[in-house]
């Protein structure tokens, strides 16, 4: 049982500074994911939690004890990676048992805990193979099960699933979900898949260029996102944006578009400021194909591609001063060069400061 508080925490390399102040709570038990773009500081900051970095600035806590300096053994960590990092000479067993030698736990418990991870990840038909005579899920769940077995307070995954298939991703994914429910061990998961953080997290960490850019529930992040950065970042594809400007306190004017706006929704609604419009592709409907929105304002557009996913299908789209996308549901074939009529969800827009990127909503 631990929580894991993090004080302004910071990684400077050299003259780089890869993590610039992280200020984070993750109560016992929760499952934290950060996300974010390329280099922006995620692995530096889980490496950090387990001890593989040293702390150039902060506080590290876990379980109330701050960690800053303990080797990363004595943490109560257990790290899965990307590379798996499996000992390719030892069978499954020995992998499995190799960390509870080193820490000479006693034989009766230590096959106890083995046969529990063994049953948890269903690896017993596996048990006297090679990591080489596996495949890449059967060795993610190996890397799993060296880290049940240690019995950690803590969980730090480094995009364990980025290797695999994307049919065996989506499996491994709900195993996770559902071992670290019943485990209910504090998690910290790191990945760059918006799909991985929406679907694992209880709190997602939208990361950008070392600081947090927001974090709270997935549903939080996406329904109200607290700039541009993270509406981009979260939703596939991404959310439209448009730029223009407040004709009057309730109405947007820009791309062609005038879109009535609710005053209840939004801070600082002055006449004349200079404003960007965020549209999610599924609140821009073509006309029949969908769910057809309230409090809609329509446009005409031409098709420029459309791509067929069987559950939906996405069209892409122009106007003589805008380009977006948006979300059929109910498919049916459409042409290049095919006219629509779409009708905008007026109610479901995004507004941002047209410099900053922050949102205006209330
Ligand atoms: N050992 C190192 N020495 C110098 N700079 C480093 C080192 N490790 C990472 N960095 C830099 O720190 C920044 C953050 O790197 P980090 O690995 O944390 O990114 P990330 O968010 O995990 O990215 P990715 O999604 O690509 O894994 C990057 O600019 C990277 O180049
Ligand atoms: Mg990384």
């Amino acid at each position: 049982m631990a929580d894991v508080i993090l004080k302004d925490l910071v990684k400077i390399y050299g003259r780089d500074i890869a993590v610039r102040g992280i200020d984070l709570t993750i109560p016992d038990g929760a499952f934290v994911v950060l996300v974010g773009p390329s280099g922006c500081g995620k692995s530096t900051t889980l490496r950090m939690i387990a001890g593989l970095e040293s702390i150039s600035h902060g506080e590290l806590r876990i379980g109330g004890r701050v960690v800053n300096d303990l080797d990363p053994q004595d943490r109560g960590v257990a790290m899965v990676f990307q590379s798996y990092a499996l000992y390719p000479h030892m069978t499954v067993r020995e992998n499995l048992a190799f960390s509870l030698k080193l820490a000479k736990v006693p034989e009766a418990e230590a096959s106890e805990r083995i046969d529990r991870a063994v049953t948890a990840l269903e690896l017993g038909p596996y048990l006297e193979r090679r990591p080489s005579e596996l495949s890449g899920g059967q060795r993610q769940r190996v890397a799993m099960g060296r880290a049940i077995v240690r019995k950690p307070e803590v969980f730090l995954f480094d995009e364990p699933l980025s290797n695999l298939d994307a049919k065996l991703r989506n499996q491994m994914r709900v195993e996770i979900k559902r071992l670290q429910h019943r485990l209910k061990v504090t998690t910290i998961y790191v990945t760059h898949d918006q799909v991985e953080a929406m679907t694992l997290a209880d709190v997602i960490v939208v990361m950008k260029d070392g600081v947090i850019a927001q974090s709270g529930s997935p549903l939080e992040v996406f329904e109200r996102p607290a700039d541009r950065f993270v509406a981009s970042f979260i939703g596939t594809p991404q959310m439209n944006f448009v730029d223009g400007v407040l004709s009057d306190a309730t109405t947007f004017e820009g791309g062609g578009l005038t879109i009535p706006l609710d005053p209840t929704r939004f801070n600082s609604l002055t006449a004349g400021r200079h404003v960007t419009l965020g549209l999610r592709p599924e609140d821009i409907v073509p006309e029949g194909h969908g769910l057809r929105p309230t409090g809609t304002a329509t446009l005409q557009a031409t098709v420029t591609l459309s791509e067929m996913l069987g559950n939906e299908t996405l069209l892409f789209a122009e106007t003589a001063a805008m380009q977006f996308v948006a979300r059929m549901q109910q498919p049916r074939p459409v042409a290049d060069g095919d006219r629509l009529t779409f009708h905008v969800n007026a109610e479901r827009c995004h507004l941002f400061d047209i410099d900053t990127g922050k949102s205006l909503a209330v």
